[in-house]
């Protein structure tokens, strides 16, 4: 029996990168995913991948940063599967356009705040309550290594991410009563196709590279820890940030 079965769970941003990852690992651990992706190349490909695992999966059209979009998504996930366990708030993610506070666009910032932390905010806000009504839950959030320590480049995204692990504490505050646990992920740098072009693009990365004591993760990394986070091994952890970094936060 797998570790998530019985149960279903909608993945933001689960078009490519760790979303999929988590998607396909969801799948094969028994729970029904909601696969709320904006391309829906990519989303349906992840859906196509599950199934050939022997998983069920379903691609919803999503754009966190519309909350609409994102209530629609929802209600669209309730509707095919009948209730809502899980909330993985993946979509997100630092462009090249980031930089210190003095250089970066007023534009990419609200653009990060936007996708990271405003869309992480609308799927709780819609998303909470189905979970409740299934008589509790979890969620997880995604938060960043950028967040636990400070980093030159990229206080934008810093921003938005700090946000989100903030609001993860909140939010478990909030909704224990109602047993829905809230949890984030804090990667260091994951092998994605995004990350592996931002990483020939910048060569100074290099540094940030070293520090992976372990070297680079990769997507499962971060699912491993997601299922661990949304199976009911973890009934008593709430509001807690998980660093799965390579050690690269201890340094
Ligand atoms: N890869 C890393 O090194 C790393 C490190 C720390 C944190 N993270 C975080 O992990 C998450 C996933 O990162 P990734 O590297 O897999 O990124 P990715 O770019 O590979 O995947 C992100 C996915 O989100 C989708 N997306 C973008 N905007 C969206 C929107 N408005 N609505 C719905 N979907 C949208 C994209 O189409 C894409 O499929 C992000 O939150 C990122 O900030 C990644």
């Amino acid at each position: 029996m797998g570790r998530l079965e019985g149960k279903v769970a909608l993945i933001t941003g689960a078009g490519s990168g760790i979303g999929r990852a988590g998607a396909i690992r969801f799948a094969r651990e028994g729970a029904k995913v909601i696969v709320a992706e904006i391309s829906r190349e990519g989303g349906e490909r992840t859906v196509a991948m599950a199934r050939e695992k022997g998983g069920e999966a379903t691609f919803v059209e999503t754009d966190v940063t519309d909350a609409a979009s994102v209530e629609r998504a929802i209600a669209a996930g309730v509707a095919q599967y009948g209730r809502l366990d899980i909330l993985y708030n993946n979509a997100g993610g630092s462009t090249a356009h980031d930089g210190p506070v003095t250089k970066v666009s007023l534009d990419e910032f609200w653009r990060t705040i936007k996708v990271d932390l405003f869309g992480t905010f609308a799927c709780c806000k819609f998303g909470i309550p189905e979970l409740i009504k299934a008589g509790g839950g979890a969620v997880i959030n995604t938060t960043s290594y950028v967040a636990l320590a400070g980093i030159k480049g990229r206080d934008a995204y810093t921003a938005a991410k700090g946000g989100v692990l903030a609001l993860t504490r909140s939010l478990a505050a909030n909704y224990a009563k109602h047993h829905v646990r809230v949890n984030a992920i804090a990667p260091g740098a994951i092998q994605t196709e995004r990350v592996k072009r931002f990483m020939n693009a910048d060569p100074r990365l290099g540094e940030m590279v070293g520090k992976h004591m372990l070297g680079l993760g990769e997507p499962d990394d971060i699912a491993n820890m997601a299922v661990f986070l949304a199976s009911d091994e973890a009934r008593i952890i709430t509001g807690a940030i998980f660093p799965v970094d390579s050690g690269w936060s201890a340094t």
